[in-house]
């Protein structure tokens, strides 16, 4: 469980100290008091990223010179600073080169408005998605996934240049290569999706009535696959580039019999991203015998009182959970935290 927030000149945040007393924090204020970032700086001191830009520099305070998380919880400091110099992490006050050392110990599931592009983006998005939660918990499948994208972009070159009349053995040998890694990523993308959507269908039956399922929809499977890439490479040259393969795989939740993405209300959105990410924590459980912290940007928006209540009840209570909102819920056994422009600007 974490014990204890410090963030310096993080966002709007000049020091921002917060020590927990219970497994479910609650932090209320107005828009801009700094809620999100709170919340933010808990991500990015697990995962090194901010769910919400790529510009890390956008997390140091206007004017000042590095943005500092340390976040404690039962036995360990964890520690990371972002300046225009980059970022340096610690664990014990131990400086970390290598991010494996950082990662993987400090475990937290963000549900944030933007995952509702989980439904409504591109397939990006969904790969993005995928490829991130399963190289967190197995790190052979981030160098499958580097090998493959290496391969492809060789052969995406190669094919650029080749003409129909060439001999093609480099490009044959190209072709095995992202097969043979091609199908590593199709086959445990399946496993986990198969996986995730069991622990989702019975998440969102806390919610809802309805029937939902992700499907995944690889581009290829692994008979389909070898087949293109052998017998249909003629049309790999003719558009020079690799038209099938796991770098166009996708997957979308059937919501009865329909698909989420331009059948579900926001609302409905909302819950189904929800239950997702319940999901996700508990199979991250499963993988790694590590406890999750659930942080919830702003959940409660856009969901009707009732579902609300229901939200609220079903919330998973073997766990720590740190959420905010505009407004404070009247519950008991939460933390309470009102934050105010005095509280942001703490001196310690
Ligand atoms: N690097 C920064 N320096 C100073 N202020 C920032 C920085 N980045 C964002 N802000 C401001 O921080 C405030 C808090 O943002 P946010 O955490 O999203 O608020 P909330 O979630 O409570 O609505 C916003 O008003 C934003 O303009
Ligand atoms: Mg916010």
């Amino acid at each position: 469980m974490i014990q204890s927030i410090l963030l310096k000149n993080f966002r709007n945040h000049e020091t921002f100290k917060l020590e927990i007393n219970k497994p479910f924090v609650y932090i209320y204020g107005e828009n801009g008091s700094g809620k999100t970032s709170i919340l933010e700086g808990i991500y990015f001191c697990s995962t090194t990223k901010s769910h919400r830009t790529s510009d890390e520099k956008e997390l140091i305070k206007t004017n000042e010179m590095f943005a500092q998380v340390v976040i404690k919880n039962d036995d360990q400091t964890y520690e990371i600073v972002v300046s225009k110099f980059g970022k340096r992490t610690k664990v014990n006050h131990v400086e970390k080169r290598k991010l494996s050392e950082f990662l993987g110990h400090l475990n937290v599931v963000m549900f944030a408005p933007n995952d509702l592009e989980l439904i409504q983006g591109s397939p990006l998005v969904r790969r993005q998605f995928m490829d991130f939660e399963l190289l967190q918990v197995d790190k052979s499948y981030l160098n499958h996934l580097n090998t493959y994208k290496k391969v492809l972009k060789q052969r995406n070159s190669l094919l650029k240049k080749v003409d129909i009349k060439d001999d093609y053995t480099f490009l044959n040998i190209l072709g095995d290569q992202l097969y043979e890694q091609g199908i590593i990523l199709i086959n445990q993308r399946k496993q986990f999706l198969d996986e995730l959507n069991i622990l989702f269908k019975a998440n969102y039956q806390k919610f809802s009535q309805n029937v939902v399922d992700i499907i995944y929809k690889p581009d290829q499977d692994e008979a389909s696959f070898k087949k293109h890439l052998q017998k249909q490479q003629r049309q790999d040259i003719l558009y020079q580039t690799t038209l099938t393969g796991p770098h166009r795989d996708d997957f979308f939740i059937r919501f009865n019999a329909f698909d989420s993405k331009t059948y579900t209300s926001q609302g409905e959105t909302r819950l189904i991203v929800i239950a997702l990410k319940l999901a996700l924590l508990e199979w991250i459980e499963s993988k790694t015998n590590h406890k999750v912290v659930l942080l919830l940007d702003d959940v409660l928006s856009e969901l009707d009182q009732q579902k609300q209540d229901i939200f609220l009840k079903t919330l998973p209570k073997q766990h720590q959970i740190i959420m905010n909102s505009v407004m404070p819920i009247d519950m008991d056994h939460i933390q309470m935290i009102e934050l105010t422009k005095e509280r942001t600007h703490v001196k310690l």
